[in-house]
């Protein structure tokens, strides 16, 4: 049996935190290893570009991400890692993909239409305001992302489902129009997968500014820990372990024992200076090895640059391939053959 291509995209416009690390990175990590799997992980630098106008941003979200997946341990043996950028077929494949796809759909995707609405409520004159065409056309280049490698399994959050339907939408019309060439991609989306809350107890995401950044160094990383905000319970008054920022994001790093303690020190009124600590050595003692990776990675991008080179020439050699078989499909090639 051939084995199961899984693929998923990284947008490169932040800086990756302890909720990306429990929620996605850490579980491809470890698919990574799946000797029954083929993983192919890329900088969907082409999507950071849709909301992100800072090009020293993309670059640096560009180099940290990459630092960040190869300080975890990301088998690149097994693994195909590499930068969307560096696969010129997959941008003429969006195109040919455009092509077939009504825009009525495009129409319908949440993303765009979440930006009309907003428009809509602040400025009712035009409902288009500040909206490019690369939004509009997102769900397309990321469809040719998975079209392109016959992707059958996309790991992603809830909020990606409906693209990757739409990519179905798109694979199949190919297909009716123009022979089996596609894959037919499948969601899945992990309920296991931790959701982190952030420093204000709010859901961690760079949109709300309340993250915690990964690879901080050790002592900027134990002041953040500090920061999350808690109730003002005083030391050896019980307290709550439902809904407790601390609690969640001590069991998306602890064993089922270890919970259990501390579910009980709950009870008993842990102070909550004590819980953070407790905290703190939990993820550090967890990530710490992979932070000094990450900080010698960074001082050798080189060594970077060369994995995801490496990674897109075995991109390559499907994507080259494959998307002379799709341009021959749909009439053009050279004339004479
Ligand atoms: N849009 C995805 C996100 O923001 C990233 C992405 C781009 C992606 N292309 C993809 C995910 C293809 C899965 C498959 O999370």
């Amino acid at each position: 049996m051939s084995k199961q291509i899984v693929l998923t995209g990284i947008t490169t416009t932040g800086t990756p935190h302890l909720g990306n690390y429990a929620g996605a990175i850490r579980p491809a990590i470890k698919a990574s290893k799946d000797e029954n799997a083929r993983p192919f992980y890329f900088l969907a630098d082409y999507h950071a570009l849709i909301k992100c106008q800072e090009p020293e941003r993309v670059k640096q979200s560009s180099l940290e991400i990459a630092a960040t997946w190869l300080a975890l341990g990301l088998d690149t043996s097994n693994a195909v890692f590499y930068r969307q950028s560096d696969i010129p077929e997959i941008s003429e494949l969006s195109w040919m993909l455009s092509c077939v796809t009504a825009k009525g759909l495009m129409n319908r995707a949440h993303a765009y239409k979440a930006s009309v609405a907003e428009n809509e409520e602040t400025d009712g004159n035009d409902p288009d305001k500040g909206i490019n065409m690369g939004l509009f056309s997102y769900p397309i280049l990321m469809a040719a992302d998975m079209l392109m490698f016959n992707a059958n399994k996309v790991p992603v959050g809830k909020d990606q489902i409906q693209h990757i339907e739409m990519a179905r939408d798109i694979a199949s019309r190919f297909n009716h129009i123009y022979g089996e060439h596609f894959a037919i991609p499948e969601a899945v989306v992990d309920d296991n997968a931790a959701t982190i809350l952030g420093l204000d107890g709010r859901k961690m995401s760079k949109s709300y500014n309340n993250t915690i950044p990964l690879f901080e160094p050790e002592k900027k990383f134990k002041k953040l820990i500090n920061k999350i905000k808690t109730n003002s319970l005083e030391p050896g008054e019980p307290k709550e372990t439902e809904g407790c920022t601390l609690f969640g994001i001590y069991q998306a790093f602890a064993s089922k024992n270890e919970v259990e303690d501390v579910r009980q020190r709950y009870a008993e009124g842990i102070a909550w200076g004590e819980m953070k600590k407790v905290l703190f050595e939990k993820i550090n003692d967890e990530i710490a090895p992979a932070r000094e990776r990450y900080q010698a990675l960074m001082e050798a991008p080189e060594h970077i640059e060369e994995q995801l080179q490496e990674g897109a020439k075995k991109a390559r050699e499907i994507s080259s391939p494959f998307m002379q078989t799709i341009r021959e499909s749909v009439g053009i090639s050279r004339i004479n053959n």
